[in-house]
């Protein structure tokens, strides 16, 4: 059997572990062969791929990026692509093509999926809103970035008295936000789920001014205010994503001027893509790697791969679509330590 693998839309760590995890399950003892195709869909559509081996993945667990690079490019926002990957994957003679990515490339696996092609996918995305899954890859060593980050900035702004305005990836959800303010104690969190109300975050930095003289405000690149309450439109770039500092910086200006504390912007930015995965991620990646080889075997196609408490079960990949928000019990919390 010959089975295909991609990585799609931005990068994590542990996409190497999962791509170690499917050629050890699918080379020994089943005798499958892997083929990995580059820089996501793209590699289909174009033909572009790589044969993978134990020998050519070892060593591979612990490093960060992709081996197979990846892009954001969906087959659906070009014409003919849909039947080019078609015909590569049958010119290839993949059997099933394993498909690890965040909404975007999942989605694009769903429309392939409705035409025939035999999918399994894998949820990663630092910000971990896949729909379906406990969590997704790459999330954890993010979440262990930011938090870190958050620590090392305490020390810096109570030294100086300043008010610091931290801000992590989530375009779309706030998951690091939450995780990384809640786990580093910052004073205020803002995230897309719960629109902020600038003047309301001045007061509790005002009030909390009166007995300490520095504070830590975490933002979620995707973080919005209430309606009506601040002129911000988010800015985005060509592929969709968000245009880092915009509202880190917007939060920063505005805080200064309504506090009339010193203010400095920290933006994370791709640091929490970056570099080796935690013990989590590695152990993560492999356990659904070996899933969904296991689910090729049982002639299993359109699922996802999912962590659903201890376990690794099969979803349909229908069920993965849109966003997954953070849940009302972390908001609140979030909530609750502000100030
Ligand atoms: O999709 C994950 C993500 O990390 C988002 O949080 C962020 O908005 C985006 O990727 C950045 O993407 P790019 O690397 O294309 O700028």
């Amino acid at each position: 059997m010959r089975i295909g693998i991609l990585t799609g839309g931005g990068d994590c760590p542990g996409l190497n572990a999962v791509i170690r995890a499917v050629v050890r399950t699918a080379e020994d003892p089943c005798g499958d062969n892997v083929i990995g195709y580059r820089h996501g869909w793209q590699g289909v559509v174009e033909g572009d791929s790589i044969e993978l081996t134990g020998a050519s993945t070892h060593a591979i667990l612990s490093t960060g990026g992709t081996i197979l690079g990846t892009s954001r490019y969906h087959p659906d926002d070009h014409e003919g692509a849909a039947d080019q990957v078609l015909d590569t994957l049958a010119r290839d003679k993949v059997s099933t093509l394993l498909v690890v990515g965040g909404d975007g490339t999942l989605g694009a696996a769903r429309s392939l999926a409705e035409r025939g092609v035999r999918i399994v996918g894998i949820p990663k995305t630092i910000d971990n809103d896949v729909p379906g899954t406990d969590r997704c890859v790459g999330f954890d060593t993010a979440l262990w970035i930011a938090t870190e980050a958050v620590d090392r900035i305490h020390t810096t702004a109570e030294s100086h008295d300043r008010l610091i305005v931290i801000e992590v990836m989530g375009h779309r959800a706030g998951w690091l936000a939450v995780g990384a303010g809640i786990a580093g104690g910052a004073h205020a969190i803002l995230t897309p789920e719960d629109p902020f109300d600038i003047e309301e975050v001045a007061a509790v930095l005002r009030h909390r001014h009166q007995r300490e003289s520095f504070s830590i405000v975490v933002v979620a690149e995707g973080a919005v205010p209430v309606e009506g309450t601040l002129d911000f439109a988010p800015v985005e770039g060509p592929t969709g994503s968000i245009v880092a500092g915009t509202i880190g910086e917007r939060v920063r200006s505005e805080l200064a001027q309504r506090t009339g504390f010193e203010t400095r912007l920290v933006v994370l930015g791709h640091v929490q893509r970056g570099g080796p995965p935690t013990p989590t991620d590695r152990l993560l990646a492999t356990r659904l790697g070996v899933r969904a080889v296991e689910a090729v075997h049982d002639s299993a196609s359109g699922v996802m791969a999912a962590l659903n408490g201890d376990g690794i079960i099969l979803i349909p990949l229908t069920e993965a679509s849109g966003i997954k928000p953070v849940n009302a019990e972390l908001l609140h919390v979030a909530r609750m330590l502000l100030g």
